[in-house]
């Protein structure tokens, strides 16, 4: 199988954003006075956000990449950035003229320009949810800098984090624009809410979790950044042809963070999977690596507290969303139906007097069901990638996806405890990572500063960012 490829250079003659404007955009936001001013002045109060709850490790410059044009020529433009000087800017996908809404009641009309009076506060909910996960996980990964395995790997952890921060400006710019007063004050709720935060937590319950060490990053950019791209994927298709153009953009972001995550536990595993040959053992602690039980209960958790991001399985909300042309479903256009689905049905789990089971309800109610099981789909392709580690190594064990009844808060399996295998127990505490575990992974993160260095616990990645070597200075104190 190829190696998943990082952003493509760019190449010919780049069509740059202006980059002398205070605000970097391509929505002629020198052409609204008012909106500038507003947006210029939630401005300070983002870099405040950033400087207090941003990354907390002292940097001089990172390698990242910066968005200077939103063609395939401009978008991913690699240069040494001071990190509190990325700027951070409002792109959107090129506008099509003529696109129609593909799905619900309004399928074949002509796509909003404009917020229509009567969806405008499911929209701007639909807009603030999005928005509120963006800067919650800069907030998780803000000490992670101090115990990075190497320099590859903090840049690559900075870069999500400028993106993230990036993809709250989109958010932002949505609502300072479309959604009036409302709008402005749901931006500055967008950072006054902070992850964990016991008064005013993020709205979601994975982005209060705390990200404790890199294996926990890892498992983040692989299942959850992989919500936000099934989330954006939906929002993609919205009637609200701002809103879909802005997920369009941020989707081409989220990749390189799910590249992060599948190559970050794969590199994991990989040096797992050596340990244990080499030692033939399982308990690979004292050889400095992470046994591959715990990577599994890292796994578990991970997967279970994102698939609690798609909702209860039956949801009206999700119904009126299609039916209102507000958010659709994963690759809609591909879909071979009538894109309406009224008087369709499908089956959903129950959990019935202790027992697995299914029942039938109108398709439509069904959707978050429908997003979680492409998610799940997908979800499985990396497990096989990790997977491929230990057999490579000749290691019997193998990773797996956990049932989607196991360990969840949300929906149809939430108050039963339900084995990663399916199996009604007891309790699921041995199957999470627990106290211990934690504490010794924490204590295998040390950080490696030295270029080309690699922490003993995670092998080197076969390249290094935008074709240059793996040992280059990736990140400069
Ligand atoms: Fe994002
Ligand atoms: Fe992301």
């Amino acid at each position: 199988m190829s190696e998943i490829a990082d952003a493509p250079a760019p190449t010919g003659p780049l069509s740059r954003i202006d980059y002398s404007e205070r605000i970097p955009n391509n929505v002629n936001l020198a052409q609204d006075r008012r909106l500038q001013r507003a947006l210029e002045s939630w401005q300070p109060k983002f870099l405040d956000w950033w400087t207090t709850l941003g990354p907390s490790i002292p940097t001089q410059d990172v390698y990242l990449r910066t968005a200077i044009a939103v063609g395939r020529d401009g978008w991913a433009h690699f240069d040494r950035v001071p990190m509190e000087q990325y700027r951070w800017g409002i792109f959107l996908a090129e506008q099509d003229p003529d696109r129609q809404i593909a799905f619900g009641a309004h399928k074949g009309e002509k796509a909003w320009q404009e917020v229509p009076g009567e969806y405008r506060a499911d929209l701007r909910r639909l807009i603030v949810i999005q928005g509120d996960t963006e800067p919650a996980s800069v907030e998780q990964q803000r000490h992670l800098g101090r115990t990075a395995p190497s320099l590859y790997d903090m840049r690559n952890l900075f870069q999500v984090n400028v993106e993230e921060g990036r993809h709250l400006w989109a958010m932002v710019y949505l609502l300072h624009a479309y959604f009036g007063r409302d709008g402005r004050e749901e931006a500055e709720e967008l950072l006054r809410r902070n992850s964990g935060d016991y008064d005013s937590p993020r709205i979601l319950g994975a982005f209060n979790e705390e990200t404790t060490d890199w294996l926990s990053f890892f498992m983040f950019t692989y299942f959850t950044d992989r919500d936000g791209k099934y989330q954006l994927g939906t929002l993609k298709e919205s009637a609200f042809d701002p809103l879909s153009r802005t997920c369009q953009f941020m989707l081409k972001e989220e990749a390189h963070h799910m590249f992060v995550g599948t190559t970050g536990v794969q590199r994991t595993v990989q040096r797992t999977a050596e340990l244990m040959k080499q030692h033939d053992t399982d308990d690979i602690w004292e050889y400095g690596g992470i046994p591959l039980g715990v990577i599994q209960k890292y796994l578990n958790f991970q997967y279970a507290v994102s698939l609690d991001l798609f909702g209860a399985e039956t949801s009206s909300n999700a119904a009126a969303y299609f039916t209102g042309g507000l958010k659709g479903r994963w690759m809609e256009t591909r879909r071979k139906d009538d894109h309406v689905l009224s008087g369709l049905t499908t089956e959903v789990p129950v959990v019935d007097e202790g027992r697995l089971g299914t029942r039938t309800v109108p398709l439509l109610t069904a959707l978050n069901l429908d997003l979680r099981n492409e998610y799940a789909a997908d979800c499985a392709t990396g497990v096989k990638r990790w997977n491929t580690e230990l057999e490579k190594a000749g290691v019997d064990a193998r990773l797996y996806l956990p049932h989607e009844g196991f360990n969840r808060r949300v929906g149809a399996f939430s108050g039963h405890t339900i084995a990663p295998d399916g199996m009604f127990v007891e309790s699921v505490e041995d199957f999470l990572p627990s106290a211990d575990d934690r504490a010794r992974v924490a204590e295998l993160m040390v950080p490696h500063y030295d270029t080309g260095d690699f922490a003993g616990w995670i092998a080197p990645p076969p390249f290094g960012i935008n074709d240059l070597p793996v040992e280059f200075d990736y990140v400069r104190f």
